[in-house]
Formats: structure tokens, C-alpha cells, sequence
């Protein structure tokens, strides 16, 4: 009987590390969220994919999309980007596709202009953002697509960006630089779950799309490099932004919709944005800016649950003549900034023109933006509100807003904070204010109020992910 026992017990000790062997040398199946698991698997080493951080992959990535856009109507594929260094040139997206970046992968991307084909530049953008004339398709890009999810286990893609930052600070590049992702005329766009950083130029571009998720993003960028913004999104209906954290040398958020007459006559605006537990540091620039290409309009923005460290400004309206187009109905409660140049930042008379054939009198419409239960601390300035001489921003609110000064070195004194004796600057502005330390400037007359915030729930925020399996 104990014999018997004892070889029991031997053979399971025996089959459970034989079993776990095995499970290790095989692939696990590790879960992730999507807006819709896929029937078909395939992994990029299929297509002759190599993970050497020296040989392209981009022929693999396109071998791979024009096979499995095949079975895009027999419940879809995915693409593993397994453990590796994966080094490509641009490549395009497919519908009812994902690509899964495994937790240990790396995209790399490639240093060679040759690998970013010319391309038209956006319509509601003139001849072109940095140059006339053509501009560099973005690392990875999807067009016209719908269901399409960018994921992974937290994986990575690298932009490579030092290369590109340098050519345009030299004033050597002839083209716009690419984007890391742009996903244009796109719906039911998924980008979740990765870690961006270095990229070109901004890292995560939706535009024209509508039901756009995008969520667990940590985006990584050196805070002394040109325009290398977090997320914008751009002429875009329907989109969440959540869980995410960036720090960058641009906005961490830039919200837009073209540029003076050409983006006037696009006319797309960027409508129901919810933005929800962010976190930016950005010393050069804001947390979120709306603009300063606004000329299809910019309305119905709810951001809440945003930290910001070490930045120059909040939530940034930017705008000027010739612009057109509106920013209005804008919604932010619930900031803790720490460490800030700006906590209020308005400008109407920011400039930037695509060409001189701008109207004069397209004047941007600037209203009902509201700010409510925010606290910054270590601030220089609080407030500086400059609207348009004859186009004044209208219907401002701020309510429940505790501002502390700069720290002196050591701190302050006693643990009390000291009132900020740096006034706010406004002009051509007007609303109300309640609840306001230090007190608002005269143009926001104090009220008994509470700014508004939308109490029904955006559609795009009831979108439930599904849990599904990869192999990887
Ligand atoms: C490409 O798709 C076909 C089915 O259409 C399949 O038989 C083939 O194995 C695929 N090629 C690769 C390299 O996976
Ligand atoms: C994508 O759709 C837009 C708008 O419908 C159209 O103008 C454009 O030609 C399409 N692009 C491609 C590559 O199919
Ligand atoms: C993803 O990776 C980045 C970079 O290593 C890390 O900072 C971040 O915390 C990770 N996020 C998650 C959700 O694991
Ligand atoms: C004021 O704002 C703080 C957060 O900044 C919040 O904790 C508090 O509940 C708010 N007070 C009221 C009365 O809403
Ligand atoms: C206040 O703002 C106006 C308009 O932007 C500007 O001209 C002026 O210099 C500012 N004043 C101070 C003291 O910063």
C-alpha cells in the first residue's frame, strides 16, 4: 500500500513536470481585450518575418495582410508580432484585422526615407503641414478600413525618431514626417494595450474615423523634440481615450480638424471625445490642446481624471483669425496638475497660417467651455485668457479651482501654501467663475455656480471590450 502511494505520488510529480515542460515549450494563451476576437492566427515568422533587428520586415508585414485580408469575411485574422526586434519600413492595416504585438516584440522603424511612400497631403491641411507638396505615408497606416485593432501585451513600437528630428530641425527634409500610427476614414478603430515612443512626429493620428478606442497607451518621447504630440485625433466622430500616460516634447493631447480655408471647407469637426483617466507630463506644451487647426470645429469634449506633472499648460484652446470654424461645449472636471507654467491657457492670436490665402474674416466661434474641480500646485501664472478683439470667447465657466503658487526652494512655509501673487491676464473673454483661489479675473464674474458637465454617457463609452485568447 505505501509502495503503491509512493509510485502514485512519484508518477504525478513525474507527469506534472513533464506537463509543464511542455506547456512552456509551447505557445501560452495569454488574454487581451478587442472590440471582437478573430477566427484565423498567424504569426509574422510565416511570411518570412525576422526578428534580428537588422533584416526588413516589410515585405513580410505585406505578404501577410494581402494573405489574411482573405479571411477578413470569415470571422477575421490576427497577426502575432512575436518576441523579437522587428525592423520595417510603412505598411497598411486591413479590416476585421488585428495586429497583436507580443509583450517581449519591438517594431522598429526603419531610418530610410525610401521606406515611407510619398503620399497627398490631407486635403483639409492646403499643400501640407511641414512642406508643400507630398508627404510620408506614417509607419503604420490603415485607409478606409472598419474593425481594426492595434494591441499587444504592452509590446512595443519604436519610431527611431532621432534620425527624422534632426533632418527637420536642420531644415533638411523635403516632405511632412511620417506619423507612428494613421488611421484614416477608418470605423471601429481599436489601438490599445502598447508602448509607443520616438516617433517622427506625432505617435497616434485617427482621422476622419468615427468609434475610435483607444486605451492602456504608454507613449514615450524625449520633452526636447519637435511635435512629437501623444494622441490626435482629428476630424474624428465618437472616440475614448482612456488609462493612458504620455510624456512628449508636444501636447500630450492635440484635438483637431484642419487648417484656415481648406480645413473651413472640409468641414469635418472632431465631436464626442471623452477623455478619462490621463496622465501628461509635457514642459513644452499642454495636456490637451484644442487646435490650433480647428477650422472644421472642435465640440462636445469630456475630459476627467487627468494628472498633469511638469507642464506648460491644461486643458489649451488655440485658435486666431482665419481660423473659423468653433470650439464649444467643452466639458473638464476632476485635473490635479502639479508643476505648471499655465493652469488656464487661451489664445487667440496663435498664428500659423497655411498659406496667406486665409480669410480674415473667418473668425473661430469660442464658447461654452467649462472647467470644474481642479487643484494645481507649483504654478507661475493661473490664468491667461486672450480671445479676439471683436470675437471675444464667450460663456467661460470655472468653479471649484484651488491654485497654490510656485515653490519657492524649501518649499512653502509651514506647510501653508502662500497666495500666488501672479495675477491672471485676460482680455476679450467673458463668463462666470465660483469657487475660484486666487480669485478670477473681473471678466469671469463670480456666481453661485457649478460648471456643467454632461450627465448621460457617450455611446462610445458604453462599448464593452470582449475578452479573447492568442496563442503566443
Ligand atoms: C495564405 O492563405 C492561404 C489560404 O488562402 C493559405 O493556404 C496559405 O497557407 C497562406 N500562406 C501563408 C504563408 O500562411
Ligand atoms: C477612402 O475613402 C475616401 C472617402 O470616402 C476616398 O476619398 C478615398 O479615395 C478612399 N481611399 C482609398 C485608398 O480607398
Ligand atoms: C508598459 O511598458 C512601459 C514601458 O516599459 C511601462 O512604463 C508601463 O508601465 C507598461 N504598462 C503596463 C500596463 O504594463
Ligand atoms: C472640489 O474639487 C475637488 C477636486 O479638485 C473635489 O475633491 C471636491 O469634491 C470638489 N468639491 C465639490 C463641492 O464639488
Ligand atoms: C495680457 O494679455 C495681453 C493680450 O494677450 C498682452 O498683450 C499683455 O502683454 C498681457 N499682459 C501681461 C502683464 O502679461
Amino acid at each position: 500500500m505505501g509502495k503503491l502511494l509512493t509510485f502514485i505520488l512519484l508518477g504525478l510529480v513525474f507527469a506534472s513536470t513533464a506537463e509543464s515542460r511542455d506547456y512552456k515549450s509551447c505557445k501560452q494563451k495569454i488574454p487581451y481585450s478587442a472590440i471582437n476576437c478573430r477566427k484565423h492566427i498567424a504569426y509574422l515568422t510565416d511570411f518570412g518575418g525576422k526578428g534580428d533587428g537588422i533584416a526588413s520586415n516589410t515585405a513580410a508585414f505585406k505578404a501577410a495582410f494581402h494573405n489574411l485580408s482573405k479571411v477578413a469575411s470569415d470571422g477575421g485574422a490576427l497577426l502575432v508580432v512575436p518576441p523579437g526586434k522587428w525592423l520595417t519600413g510603412s505598411f497598411n492595416l486591413a479590416s476585421h484585422f488585428t495586429l497583436y504585438i507580443h509583450q517581449k516584440a519591438v517594431i522598429l522603424a526603419s531610418q530610410d526615407e525610401l521606406d515611407y511612400p510619398l503620399i497627398d497631403p490631407l486635403p483639409p491641411y492646403g499643400s501640407g503641414r511641414e512642406a508643400p507638396g507630398k508627404r510620408f505615408s506614417s509607419l503604420i497606416v490603415g485607409t478606409n478600413l472598419t474593425d481594426v485593432v492595434v494591441t499587444g501585451g504592452n509590446g512595443t513600437i519604436d519610431g527611431q525618431g532621432e534620425i527624422w528630428w534632426k533632418k527637420f530641425k536642420a531644415k533638411k527634409l523635403k516632405h511632412t514626417r511620417p506619423y507612428l500610427i494613421e488611421i484614416l476614414h477608418s470605423t471601429h478603430v481599436q489601438i490599445s494595450d502598447l508602448t509607443l515612443t520616438n516617433s517622427p512626429s506625432w505617435h497616434v493620428h485617427p482621422t476622419y474615423c468615427t468609434n475610435v478606442i483607444i486605451e492602456r497607451l504608454t507613449i514615450l518621447a524625449p520633452i526636447d523634440v519637435p511635435n512629437t504630440d501623444g494622441i490626435n485625433p482629428d476630424s474624428c466622430t465618437d472616440t475614448r481615450i482612456r488609462d493612458s500616460y504620455v510624456i512628449s516634447g508636444d501636447d500630450c493631447i492635440a484635438v483637431k480638424s484642419g487648417w484656415d480655408q481648406y480645413g473651413i471647407k472640409y468641414g469635418k469637426p472632431t465631436q464626442r471625445l471623452s477623455i478619462r483617466d490621463f496622465t501628461c507630463i509635457s514642459p513644452d506644451s499642454a495636456v490637451i490642446a484644442l487646435g490650433s487647426e480647428m477650422s472644421g470645429g472642435i465640440r462636445d469634449v469630456r475630459a476627467e481624471g487627468i494628472r498633469a506633472l511638469n507642464s506648460q499648460s491644461g486643458v489649451r484652446i488655440k485658435t486666431g483669425v482665419g481660423r473659423g470654424g468653433y470650439v464649444k461645449d467643452i466639458y473638464v472636471r476632476d485635473v490635479e496638475m502639479d508643476t505648471m507654467k499655465y493652469v488656464f491657457w487661451m489664445n487667440g492670436d496663435y498664428g500659423s497660417h497655411p498659406d496667406p490665402g486665409f480669410d480674415p474674416k473667418a473668425l473661430p466661434e469660442i464658447t461654452n467651455i467649462n472647467y470644474r474641480d481642479m487643484v494645481a500646485k507649483n504654478v507661475k501664472i493661473v490664468g491667461a485668457l486672450s480671445g479676439i478683439k471683436g470675437d471675444a470667447f464667450t460663456n467661460i465657466c470655472m468653479s471649484n479651482v484651488t491654485v497654490a503658487e510656485e515653490e519657492k526652494d524649501g518649499g512653502s512655509l509651514f506647510g501653508k501654501e502662500k497666495e500666488t501673487k501672479l495675477p491672471w491676464n485676460c482680455t476679450d473673454v467673458r463668463g462666470v467663475s465660483s469657487k475660484v483661489t486666487p480669485k478670477a479675473c473681473p471678466e469671469l464674474v463670480e456666481k453661485e455656480v457649478d460648471c456643467a458637465f454632461p450627465t448621460d454617457t457617450l455611446a462610445i463609452d458604453k462599448v464593452k471590450l470582449n475578452q479573447c485568447f492568442v496563442n503566443v
